[in-house]
């Protein structure tokens, strides 16, 4: 396999993408584009060498930014950056005269392309080997109407010969030295490389691209783009915190039961001889869900919010407390995915409490009843819940972030 340089036009605007900088400057968690770009390059270890067009502004910029990323992302890519042009054609007119090998290939590669993957690059390579033109395209999966100025359709050619053509584009450096060099001479408007080579009457072949190979023009593209790394594990996501976090929380509590005391359950008000005795109403059930809720948004448990020492919180109602621990989680950008709470008393039967337990615990959190599970078990006597002497609860709360 020959000499491959890159030449990475990353000049434009960006203007389609409308986030008011050039797009190879645009991070995607925490990435530049243009950096996704070179990383992609590096992992097809048939590039070496890659000649980047931007902005003649932002030269200096843009080697400051590479130098900072290559060590991480392309450590064996010898990069060039020079000046681009006006159009995309002058972008790459520029980095082909910063090209001094007159032997060996140049692939041509849209910074805005960083999806490609090898197999796209060694199959467009092969082809140009073969022919001295090459580029990747994918059948169109759409009909293609030609229109007239008023929209009316003029033709409409069969889909089954058409191809949306994408980079990389890989020349015979010479050939396409050549085809610059006649473009000069004979200035066109052209939007891709092969038709410069095309003007030359030279033959260009098509080697199959992929779908995913996008150019991120528009601002969806971007969201494709996100979604499309997360599902693939991003390896250079350096930003945490913008994939999606799931966290799972546990709880646990007992409180002793005696008479003369109300028995409070998830907010339910159940009617026994004894209830549970605490500094505060001893709802043992919200407890163990407070905690897993803080458990799962890593904040402590609810001794470190609500101390029993504080006498502010004699007697509190547990529900205002839930209530409390829940907006506390949604300041921090937590959303209740769901709760599951388990109640462990032999005494009394809590079966036609349960539903209205799960529509308590629902409006408290702020969230759908079936989101929300409330089961109850005896421990068939045995320990101190057996023998009635307490009630304990149990509880785990997904979160999602
Ligand atoms: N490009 C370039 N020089 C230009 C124009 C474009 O090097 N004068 C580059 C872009 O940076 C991009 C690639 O060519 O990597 C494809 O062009 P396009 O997707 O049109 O990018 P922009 O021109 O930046 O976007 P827009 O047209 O929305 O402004
Ligand atoms: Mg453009």
């Amino acid at each position: 396999m020959g000499n491959l340089i890159a030449i990475i036009p990353a000049a434009g605007i960006g203007k389609r993408l409308e986030q008011g900088i050039n797009k190879a400057f645009v991070q995607i968690a925490g990435v530049p584009i243009l950096v996704r770009c070179l990383k992609m390059l590096e992992d097809t270890s048939i590039i070496k060498k890659a000649v980047i067009a931007v902005a003649p502004n932002e030269v200096e910029d843009a080697i400051v930014m590479l130098r900072k990323f290559q060590k991480q992302y392309f450590p064996s890519i010898l990069f060039t950056v020079v000046p681009g042009g006006s159009e995309r054609q002058d972008s790459v007119a520029n980095a082909l005269i910063a090209i001094s090998e007159n032997e060996g290939y140049v692939a041509v590669h849209d910074a805005a392309r960083p999806f490609t993957g090898k197999e796209v690059f060694l199959r467009v390579l092969k082809a140009a080997e073969k022919y001295g033109a090459a580029v990747a395209a994918v059948p169109v999966k759409d009909t293609i109407k030609i229109a007239g100025k008023t929209g009316e359709v003029l033709a409409t050619p069969d889909r089954r010969l058409m191809y949306a053509v994408q980079t990389p584009q890989i020349f015979d450096i010479g050939l396409l030295k050549k085809a610059y060099a006649n473009l000069r001479e004979h200035p066109v408007k052209i939007t891709d490389d092969a038709s410069v080579v095309e003007l030359l009457g030279q033959k260009v072949v098509i080697a199959m691209g992929c779908y995913e190979n996008i150019k991120i023009t528009t601002p969806e593209d971007l969201v494709f783009a996100e979604s499309f790394l997360a599902a693939q594990g991003d390896a250079m996501n350096t930003n945490n915190l913008q994939m999606p976090q799931f966290r799972i929380g546990m709880g646990f509590d007992v409180h002793k039961l005696e008479r003369g005391r109300r028995l409070m359950l998830c907010g339910i008000e159940v009617p026994y001889k004894k209830g549970l005795l605490g500094h505060s109403d001893a709802d043992v059930a919200l407890h163990a869900l407070m905690d897993a809720l803080l458990g799962g948004a890593a904040l402590g448990d609810i001794g470190r919010y609500f101390p029993d020492t504080d006498e502010h919180f004699k007697g509190a109602d547990s529900v205002e407390l839930t209530k409390q621990i829940a907006y506390m989680l949604q300041i921090e950008g937590w959303r209740i995915n769901n709760v599951d709470v388990t109640i462990i008393a032999e005494q009394p039967k809590l079966a036609e409490y349960i539903k209205a337990m799960q529509n308590s615990v629902a409006q408290m959190l702020k969230i759908s009843a079936d989101c929300v599970n409330i089961k109850a078990t005896t421990t068939e006597k045995l320990g101190f819940t057996g023998r009635g002497e307490g009630i304990a609860a149990t509880a785990v709360a997904s979160l999602v972030k």
